[in-house]
């Protein structure tokens, strides 16, 4: 069998991910033999890829004739006996482990001598569910995402035993879909689910500590580093019950690491069942007590001023506050009742203001690397007068409390510890974790081309900073950013 020539695919599993892949090979011109326990999980698969091609075809981006055609490629049978003559076997049923590995001794009883054997699973290793597999180097996971004809990124992960000739096939296979391929090893969480750990648990770690609100958090990440959806609106479509225990499979699963460790603050909302929209118990259902003012009323708003030093880096957050109506004075000095606009890169607010030898009470803070699209996060210590907060806190402008780092740097910083932890440890390329993060977690640009970008020498000062100050495990020094610090990247 050549790299290419996957023409039937077999999928056991016909719920939500199985009827999605199967659609995804029919449009690529295979045949798909769509395999289920349950005939009405089958029929209501048939109808909704049908509903699909249909679809397509009003919208004039299919022929009626080319619809008839992928539809008659599709197969649906309840038994395996059905995938004797199948090239390459995804198992996308219900995410237990038992029940895979059971399937799988099934499968490999029925099958060719070359036929390619996949699961979709989530959370479990590959190598866990070939634990007893008669052809564990034909075994590999093909991770897609929801919806699968969509969503263009497939995670291909090889098991302990996995031949490296089944993995150039793999991902063969996975370019003939016309979808992107990214290489992983075998490792809780592989790269996506792993990597977005570290927007969700700092987004909860920042909220547990008081530094702003879920509403606050979720406005400075989406302004400020162009995330499509906050970290708390993230889990509330997910649902903490799926996404607090998968964080702590991936937390142990990984030597429980502190960079992964889920915050109390999840388990505690997890265990009082606040799971988010589906069942309207979420971060952002109640946003009475989410803070934030929803006004641009800045008719009383306090002249602004930065110093010389600060002023290139605040250029465009004193445009945008100035776009808005706020005066921003270019005075030498500070003018009397200004309020003072300070740097800060992994710093307190108060120890530059006490540094520069500024009178705390006018001093609030911004973040020199995300300034932020459209919105400005600022930054007030428990000195600064809160008159002048109120004063300025309207729906373009929020405030955060004083810590270690701002919210975009932690959240920056922690997607590029992770990111390069799996480069140093050899679980995926640069290039393979930044492609995971843009077309499987929609981020705008990839954690370490990020860090490159801003540079790493100035990212490694910026996390020596916040460990110095907080002394918290998973802001430690990491060798890949060690190494691109002193690369000069
Ligand atoms: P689902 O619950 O929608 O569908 C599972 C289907 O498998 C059901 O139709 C069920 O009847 C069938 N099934 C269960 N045991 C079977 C067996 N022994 N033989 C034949 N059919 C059997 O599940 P979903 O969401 O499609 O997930 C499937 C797999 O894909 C899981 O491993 C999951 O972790 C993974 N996955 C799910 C994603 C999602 O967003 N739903 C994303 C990526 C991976």
């Amino acid at each position: 069998m050549s790299d290419h020539c996957i023409s039937t695919v077999g999928i056991v599993g016909a719920g939500v991910m199985g009827r999605g892949i199967a659609q995804l090979a029919l449009s690529s011109g295979m045949a798909a033999v769509l395999v289920d326990s349950r005939s009405t999980a089958l029929q209501s698969a048939r109808d909704e890829i049908d509903g699909r091609f249909r679809r397509l075809v009003e919208k004039g981006t299919l022929s009626a004739d080319e619809a008839v055609a992928q539809m008659d490629r599709l197969s649906l049978r309840d038994e395996l006996s059905a995938l004797s003559e199948t090239d390459l076997i995804i198992e996308a049923i219900v995410e237990d482990l038992d029940e895979k590995t059971r399937l799988l001794s099934e499968i490999e009883s029925r099958v060719a001598a070359d036929t390619l054997l996949a699961s979709n699973t989530s959370s479990f290793l590959i190598s866990e569910i070939a634990a007893d597999a008669r052809y564990p180097d034909r075994f590999f996971g093909l991770h897609f995402f929801n919806p699968a004809p969509l969503m263009r990124l497939v995670e291909v992960v090889a098991g302990q035993a996995t031949s490296p000739d089944v993995l150039a096939r793999a991902r063969a296979f996975v370019l003939a879909l016309g979808h992107t391929p990214v290489m992983t090893a075998d490792v809780n969480g592989f790269i996506a689910n792993q990597l977005g750990r570290g927007y969700v648990l700092e987004a909860a770690r920042l909220a547990e500590q008081n530094v702003a609100s879920f509403k606050v958090i979720d406005r400075t990440l989406r302004a400020g580093m162009e995330f499509p959806m906050g970290p708390f609106e993230l889990m509330d479509l997910t649902g903490l019950d799926v996404t607090y225990p998968a964080s702590r499979a991936i937390w142990e699963g990984n030597g429980f690491d502190e960079r992964l460790l889920p915050p109390s603050l999840l388990e505690r909302r997890f265990k009082s069942g606040l799971f988010g929209k589906k069942n309207g118990k979420g971060f952002r259902t109640d946003e009475r007590i989410c803070g934030g003012n929803d006004h641009d009323d800045l008719t009383s708003a306090p002249l602004v001023w930065a110093p010389a030093a600060f002023r290139d880096a605040a250029k465009p957050v004193l445009e945008m506050m100035s776009s808005i109506g706020v005066t921003i004075s270019d005075d030498t000095h500070p003018p009397e009742n200004s309020v003072l606009l300070l740097s800060l890169e992994g710093e307190r607010l108060l120890t530059v203001a006490q540094r520069l030898e500024l009178e705390p009470t006018r001093c609030i803070g911004f973040d020199p690397l995300f300034p932020g699209k459209g919105e400005v996060s600022l930054i007030r210590s428990s000195l600064t007068d809160q008159r002048l907060v109120n004063r300025l806190d309207c729906r373009s402008i929020c405030f955060s409390d004083d810590g270690a780092g701002t919210i975009c740097q932690r959240i920056a910083l922690q997607l590029g510890l992770i990111a390069g932890d799996m480069v140093a440890r050899g679980v995926a390329t640069a290039d393979d974790i930044d492609r995971t993060a843009m077309l499987a977690l929609g981020h705008a640009t990839g954690p370490l081309k990020r860090i490159t970008h801003l540079g790493a020498g100035r990212m490694e000062s910026l996390r020596a900073r916040i460990f110095e100050a907080t002394a918290e495990a998973r802001f430690r020094p990491s060798r890949w950013l060690t190494e691109a610090a002193l690369s000069g990247t």
